[in-house]
C-alpha cells in the first residue's frame, strides 16, 4: 500500500497522483471518511453525500483501467463469492473483474450448481460460505430483500447485485456515473425512465440515486406499468412519451420484464413499441445531445430501435465499462468499512 492514495496506486502511477485525495482520507478507525457501511443492499437510504463519495471513488478507480498494470492491492488476501441465483451477463462479469482488479480471490457460484437445488436455505448456504472465510458476498436473487436478509445475518460484506423487483444499486450508480461523466453534472437534468417501471429494480434504484443527486425524473409508460402512486418517490409520471422527447437530457429505456409479470399489462409488444419504443422517428425529435441509455439486456426492435441502440448518442456500452469502476468503488468502500484496516 502506498500510504498516499490509500488504494496502492502511487507505485505504478509514474508520479501522477490520484485525483481528489480527500476521497481516500481515513478516519481514526482507518475507514474511508464518509463511508461506514459494510453492505450495499440498496440506494434508498443512502445520503446524497454517500452517493457522491461512491461516484468520486469510482472516478478515481476508472483511471486504474487506463494503466499498464490494471490491478491494485486494495482487497489482496480477501475472498469474494459472486453468488448469482438469477441469470446475468454484465453484472456478474463486472463484479468478477472488479474483484480481480482489486486483487481479491473470486469464487463464482450459480444456483443450479449449488446445494440450493438440494433444499438448502439461502441463509445456510451463506453461513457456509462465511465459514469458508468469504469476506464479500455479491448476491443476485429473485426475491426482494434477499441481500438485506443476508446482510443482517453475516459478518461478511453483502452487495446486492439485483433482488427481484426491489433494487439494483450498482446499476443505478453506473447510470448516474455515466450521466455525470458525459454531462458534467446531474443537477437540473431531465431524465426519462421509460417502460416496465412496476417490475424494475433498476428504475427504483435510479429514482433514489438521480433524485437525490438533483435530476428531474419522469417515469414514462402505460398506466398499468407506471402507476400514479409512484409520484410519492418524488418523480413525475407521464403516459405520453412523444410530448416529452424535445425536453429530455437523458432517456433511459427499460426492458419488458416478462419473467416478473404475472398477467398481460399491454395488448402486444407491437402496440407497446408503437407508443413507448424509441424508434428512429422518435430519436430524431430528441435534443442532439440527449443521451440514450439502457441497462441491458436490450430487446432490439421492442423498447429501442436497433439503429438507435448503435447510434453515436447511445452510451449503452459506456455504461457497461463504467460499471467496472463503480463496482470496484463499492467493493473497496464496503470492505474498508468492515475491516477498518488501511487499504
Ligand atoms: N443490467 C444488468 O443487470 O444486466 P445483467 O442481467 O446481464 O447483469
Amino acid at each position: 500500500m502506498d500510504g498516499k492514495s490509500g488504494i496502492g496506486l502511487a507505485s505504478q502511477s509514474k508520479g501522477k497522483p490520484m485525483s481528489s485525495p480527500e476521497i481516500f482520507s481515513k478516519d481514526h478507525s482507518g475507514r474511508r471518511a464518509g463511508w461506514a457501511r459494510k453492505d450495499l443492499t440498496g440506494l434508498q437510504h443512502l445520503s446524497r453525500e454517500e452517493l457522491v463519495l461512491l461516484l468520486d471513488t469510482a472516478a478515481a478507480f476508472k483511471t486504474v483501467g487506463t494503466r499498464h498494470i490494471k490491478k491494485v492491492p486494495a482487497l489482496r488476501g480477501k475472498t469474494l463469492v459472486n453468488f448469482f441465483v438469477e441469470p446475468s451477463t454484465r453484472t456478474r462479469v463486472s463484479f468478477e473483474l472488479a474483484a480481480e482488479r482489486l486483487s481479491a480471490d473470486v469464487i463464482n457460484m450459480s444456483a443450479s450448481g449449488s446445494s440450493l437445488t438440494k433444499g438448502e436455505t439461502l441463509k445456510d448456504t451463506a453461513l457456509n460460505l462465511q465459514a469458508l472465510h468469504a469476506d464479500v458476498i455479491v448476491l443476485r436473487h429473485s426475491s426482494a430483500g434477499a441481500a438485506q436478509f443476508l446482510a443482517e445475518r453475516l459478518d461478511a460484506c453483502v452487495v446486492n447485485a439485483g433482488d427481484g423487483a426491489h433494487e439494483h444499486p450498482t446499476q443505478a450508480l453506473l447510470d448516474a456515473f455515466t450521466i455525470r461523466e458525459r454531462k458534467g453534472r446531474l443537477e437540473g437534468l431531465h431524465v426519462a425512465i421509460v417502460g416496465d417501471i412496476l417490475f424494475s429494480r433498476v428504475a427504483r434504484s435510479d429514482i433514489f440515486a438521480l433524485t437525490k443527486l438533483g435530476a428531474k425524473v419522469t417515469l414514462v409508460g402505460p398506466s398499468t406499468l407506471v402507476p400514479k402512486d409512484l409520484e410519492r418517490l418524488g418523480v413525475q409520471i407521464s403516459h405520453d412519451l412523444d410530448s416529452l422527447l424535445p425536453d429530455l437530457d437523458v432517456i433511459n429505456l427499460l426492458r419488458i420484464q416478462h419473467e416478473r409479470q404475472r398477467k398481460e399489462y399491454f395488448p402486444s409488444l407491437g402496440e407497446y413499441t408503437s407508443f413507448f419504443g424509441l424508434t428512429k422517428a422518435r430519436a430524431a425529435r430528441l435534443k442532439p445531445d440527449c443521451l440514450v441509455m439502457h441497462p441491458g439486456p436490450i430487446n432490439r426492435g421492442v423498447e429501442i430501435d436497433s439503429d438507435v441502440a448503435d447510434s453515436p448518442r447511445s452510451v449503452i456500452l459506456e455504461q457497461v465499462t463504467n460499471g467496472l469502476a463503480v463496482r470496484m468503488a463499492v467493493l473497496y468502500l464496503c470492505n474498508a468499512a468492515r475491516s477498518g484496516e488501511s487499504a
